[in-house]
């Protein structure tokens, strides 16, 4: 039974809101794109598509499963599940504290970048399809340390307010009715792109597949993509599946979520490479891509300035339901491991982010020659991340899956107790669970590190 003063989503269309809400944000539209330039195309592509259906989706099921079996934190949710004296289990789940500290460094410094764009499109600065102009406007940002953290910290400060307020669900409602929108939008941008003359070029770059390119390191760049993608890996679509109805289709809820926001990258890849081609952008820009080449489709038609502004404004509204669903990991081990308010929870999370944030802030100005590993804070905390500790995490909590929690309590959960006719479903997903998930992510994480 779920403790009364636990907050739970109440309507089966809400729970799948709030995940998609959780998937789609920067990823789609901003990290997508750039990795896929710069790791050749088709070939990354198809390498995300197996990491997706094989990797991504039954760890999603498989997490968002622990959490409903446990109603409880990323945290103390290993502490219910585990059997007594395996209390090494719950690492798992701090470990998902530090990626979602992390990630909230560098995410909500590009967030931040993109409520600055809303701007530059309305003053008409960024309407240009030169790409020497329309780096010379990106870098003018970045390099700007002041400006970037000053956007960093509206971002954090407009996410903690809305935690802080309680108004979750209101942003619930208004993603609901925007992202769609945005939708919309990129299918205008894609239809606009199609008509370029680099058209034929953007999009061979995009399907036609030169299996030469694939590398252990771009294997585990795009299986990183995957987790990062779909929130997985480090205990936010467990703490969500906490919050879910006992009634929920868990294995259905998983799979239309991976499809929406598979659709809404593919949607973006369409929209970008196009351009790339058409206006001299290079494929392997980097960070920089998608804020050089979406103002130029838009430059290039009618009502340009105007499609633009909604367009940064729609990609800022998206990233708040991802933002959220990552306070919400450190938010939900802080208040209920420590009895702090949800309040003070958050505040303690923001002002850690905030810290952290510096450096991933002025990566691109007064800190570019600090350099871990080679990688300055920005890209060592993204690459940590994704191709580190979300890897790490999903081998974690597929052989916690497979091995401890079973084969019989994951068809009784995946079921919900017999409810569901899905036998066939939970022990296809089950198998790749337990041998094929944690023993290929094993094998790309060790090989694409440089470990064996
Ligand atoms: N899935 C989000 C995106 O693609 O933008 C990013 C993200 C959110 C990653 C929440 C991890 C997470 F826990």
């Amino acid at each position: 039974m779920p403790k009364p003063p636990r907050d739970a989503f109440t309507t089966t269309f809400g729970v799948l809101v709030a995940t998609l809400g959780s998937a789609i944000g920067l990823g789609n539209i901003w990290k997508f794109p750039s990795l896929t330039g710069a790791n050749g195309g088709a070939s990354f592509l198809l390498v995300y598509l197996a990491a997706t259906l094989l990797v991504g989706l039954p760890v999603m099921i498989a997490e968002t499963m622990l959490g409903r079996a446990a109603r409880a934190n990323a945290v103390t949710s290993f502490e219910i599940l585990a059997p007594r004296g395996q209390w090494g289990w719950k690492a798992i789940g701090w470990m998902g504290f530090a990626a979602a500290l992390l990630i909230m460094a560098f995410y909500s410094e590009v967030a931040g970048w993109v409520y600055a764009y809303i701007f530059k499109a309305v003053s008409g600065e960024i309407s240009t399809i030169d790409p020497k102009v329309a780096g010379a406007a990106f870098g003018a940002l970045v390099s700007s340390p002041l400006t970037v953290l000053a956007w960093q910290w509206v971002v954090l400060a407009l996410t903690g307010g809305i935690i802080m307020f309680g108004v979750s669900k209101g942003i619930e409602a208004v993603t609901r009715r925007l992202v769609p929108l945005l939708f919309i939008l990129l299918l205008v941008l894609c239809v606009r792109s199609l008509t370029l003359a680099g058209a034929g070029k953007g999009l061979a770059f995009l399907f036609q597949p030169d299996f030469a390119k694939i590398t252990p390191a771009v294997v585990l760049t795009a299986l990183g993509l995957a987790f990062f993608k779909l929130s997985l890996g480090m205990g936010t679509m467990l703490t969500y599946g906490s919050y879910f109805r006992d009634e929920q289709n868990i294995p259905w809820t998983a799979t239309r979520v991976m499809l929406a926001d598979l659709s809404v990258s593919l949607l973006a890849g369409i929209a970008i490479f196009p351009a790339v081609f058409t206006f001299g952008f290079a494929p392997s820009a980097g960070p920089s891509l998608v804020f050089m080449t979406i103002p130029a489709v838009f430059t290039s038609m009618p009502g340009g300035i105007v499609f633009m502004t909604i367009f940064f404004f729609l990609t800022a509204i998206a990233s708040v339901g991802a933002i959220l669903s990552l306070l919400e990991v450190p938010a939900a081990i802080l208040s209920e491991r420590y009895g702090l308010g949800r309040k003070s929870a958050a505040v303690l999370t923001i002002a850690a982010i905030a810290l952290l944030g510096v450096p991933a802030s002025l990566s691109q100005s007064l800190m570019e020659n600090v350099k871990l590993f080679g990688l300055n804070p920005f890209d060592l905390f993204d690459y940590l991340t994704s191709n580190v500790l979300l890897p790490l995490g999903g081998i974690l909590i597929c052989l916690f899956v497979g091995w401890v929690y079973g084969p019989e309590k994951t068809e009784q959960s995946l079921s919900n107790h017999g409810a569901l006719a899905n036998r066939g479903l939970i022990r296809a997903t089950f198998f790749l669970i337990r041998f094929v998930a944690p023993l290929a992510i094993a094998i790309v994480l060790l090989n694409g590190l440089k470990l064996i």
